[in-house]
């Protein structure tokens, strides 16, 4: 008998979170026990109600949390361009919400008593601003040992995509991803050096259009009003930045990466919210703080990804 591993995921859904999400509850290996959302790809109770929309398609019952409704500092930025004025690429009307009653407890509470529960053994995943996972980590001092690992799809090793220099969840709450970064905790940083090779090709999201259940047709419907925007960008396919997390906790085999030192730029302007690494220089920051992921075996992950939304 498989010893699933406990997750809980902090995302902001956005196009890519709802895949993640989509393939982390069909996946054995893990257990997700708890789903927080917050501000970042669009506005919070959107992200909220995408997450509530997307475990009911997945027919789970799993918890869903609330959390920041604005970064810790500063102003919202989000990515509308990207996953349309509702988060979910259009698609947010013809969901029906689950019938389910709003969870009291806040996503920062939440990941702590999980954590607490779990006892060294929960994995903390966070796809969207770090502002839930900072404000944990400030509110329970504890929590950086008490998890085992927290996963984040962030930053990079080299370059931005909202500018020249910062991601997009690091750009939207900098000082929450400083917050992270200095906590100590064990993470495994999957930054756009690798989650921009992790391309899910056209002919891939066909054959996922062939599938015959509710969830691959969701999971096909927002991939194909998503595609243009990648593709317009000179990808060769849809950027499963957010799915690499899930993907790397069930089958670590498909990536690599090297431990290294990430300082964020909170002060800058040209420079805001990039994640200084060391991992290229000479010069050291003195400390490794992140496993830096820098590869994926793109045929296998695309494979895989494919066959994972063929079991529902
Ligand atoms: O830069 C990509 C990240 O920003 C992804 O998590 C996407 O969902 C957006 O939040
Ligand atoms: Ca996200």
């Amino acid at each position: 008998m498989m010893n699933k591993l406990p997750v809980f995921i902090d995302c902001d859904p956005g196009a890519d979170d709802i895949i993640a999400l989509l393939l982390g509850m069909n996946m054995p290996e893990l257990d997700i026990v708890g789903i927080s959302t917050l501000c970042g790809n669009v506005e919070a109770p959107k992200t909220y109600v995408n997450a509530l929309k997307t475990v009911g398609v997945a027919g789970k019952n799993i918890p869903v949390y609330k959390g920041a409704e604005t970064p810790m500092t500063r102003e919202l930025y989000t990515a509308k361009d990207v996953h349309g004025n509702d988060g979910m690429a259009g698609l947010s009307d013809t969901i029906a919400a689950p019938d389910v009653s709003e969870e009291k407890e806040k996503a920062w509470d939440a990941i702590y008593r999980e954590a607490k529960k779990y006892n060294g053994e929960l994995t903390l995943v966070a796809v969207g601003p770090m502002t839930n996972v900072a404000i944990a980590l400030a509110k329970y001092k504890e929590l950086a040992s008490l998890l085992k690992q927290i996963v984040i799809m962030g930053g990079s090793a080299a370059y931005g995509n909202v500018t020249p220099a910062a991601e997009f969840n690091i750009y939207v709450d900098p000082e929450a991803a400083d917050v992270l970064f200095k906590s100590g905790a064990n993470i495994v940083m999957f930054g756009l050096d690798v989650t921009e090779q992790a391309i899910l090709l056209p002919e891939e999201i066909e054959k996922i259009g062939q599938m015959t259940s509710p969830q691959a047709k969701f999971c096909y419907s927002i991939l194909k009003n998503t595609e243009d925007f990648y593709l317009s960008k000179g990808f060769a396919g849809n950027c499963m930045h957010d799915p690499c997390t899930v993907m790397y906790l069930a089958y670590p085999e498909l990536f690599s990466g090297k431990k290294a030192g990430i300082c964020v730029e909170t002060k800058a302007r040209i420079t805001r919210g990039k994640t200084v690494c060391d991992m290229f220089t000479d010069v050291k920051f003195g400390f490794e703080n992140a496993l830096v992921m820098m590869d994926v075996n793109r045929d296998g992950f695309g494979e895989k990804i494919i066959e994972i939304m063929s079991r529902y």
